[in-house]
């Protein structure tokens, strides 16, 4: 078993219980980005990848939408189908373990999430081009990625500056932060040509696709400074620091050749 899919297994429980916190700050981001989605799309078949502790899937799931999933850690799916069970009727034959990380279903959807989950993936435009041929046209996709040099990051430095210790393990620790943001690294192995750090490199990901950004929300993940209570009424200003210092960049991406159906208007 890879050191990722061991991590996302062994925290499988307390993710579930810390996230599922309503004051926390993933909480509160599940929430923004169901917001963020109305706005565009109101039903039609879902897919989440790296579908975790199932939050937005449930939440989705609540709004109307036909919501699929999938996770590279076992114990992450089996939270999420305990969890829809409530909501969903067979939720296991809608949510399944990958290993690989490949997509396990044979259909096309109208909306594919992916928050969180770029950080943990070695080669962004791979991922990114193998879940293309899932979505429809006309299609949307809403994903997350990290800024390294965001101010999120300062705390995380200086928390392991004081743990100051003349180890392998400390000084791979400080790289990992200084290139992602997150301690783990995203149990990547480095290399530029294959992640991108911060909005701009990611939404020019998207745009080589051929998907089109609709619409973008920067969080600074500060808790419990309240940086991001109104995320989704930034000011130009506001949007702008956010997005160049903010530690999570969330693009809402559209494939437009043809505009589908599912489109609200
Ligand atoms: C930070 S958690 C986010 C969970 C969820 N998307 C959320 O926002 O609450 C990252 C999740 O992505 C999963 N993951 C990482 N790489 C993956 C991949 N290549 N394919 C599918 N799942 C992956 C992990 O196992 C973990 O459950």
């Amino acid at each position: 078993m890879s050191k990722l899919t061991n991590y996302w297994n062994n925290v499988a429980d307390s993710w579930q219980k810390q996230a599922e916190n309503s004051n926390a700050y993933f909480s509160q981001r599940t929430q923004l980005v169901v917001k963020l989605l109305l706005h565009y799309i109101n039903s039609g078949k879902v897919l989440e990848v790296g579908c975790g502790a199932g939050l937005l899937s449930y939440e989705l799931v609540k709004q109307g939408f036909e919501v699929y999933g999938f996770d590279v850690a076992e114990k992450m799916v089996k939270n999420t189908i305990e969890k829809l069970s409530a909501i969903q009727e067979n939720p296991d034959a809608y949510f399944r373990h990958s290993p690989n990380g490949q997509v396990p279903f044979e259909i096309k959807f109208h909306l594919i999430v992916a928050m969180g989950v770029f950080p943990y993936v070695q080669d962004h435009n791979q991922f990114l081009k193998m879940l293309c041929p899932y979505l429809e046209e006309g299609g949307y996709i809403v994903a997350s990625n990290v800024n390294n040099l965001s101010l999120h990051t300062l705390p995380a430095l200086a928390a392991h500056f004081l743990s100051w210790h003349p180890s392998k393990n400390w000084h791979e620790t400080l790289t990992a932060i200084l290139r992602t943001g997150l301690d783990t690294g995203g149990f990547v192995d480095y290399n530029p040509q294959q992640q991108c750090y911060g909005a701009e490199a990611f939404d020019r990901l998207f745009a080589q696709q051929g998907l089109t950004k609709i619409q973008e929300v920067d969080l600074f993940c500060l808790n419990p400074l309240p940086l991001d209570r109104k995320a989704l009424e930034r000011t130009k200003i506001g949007k702008y620091f956010a997005r160049n210092l903010g530690f999570h960049h969330i693009g809402l991406y559209q494939k437009t050749s043809k505009i589908s159906a599912v489109n609200k208007e």
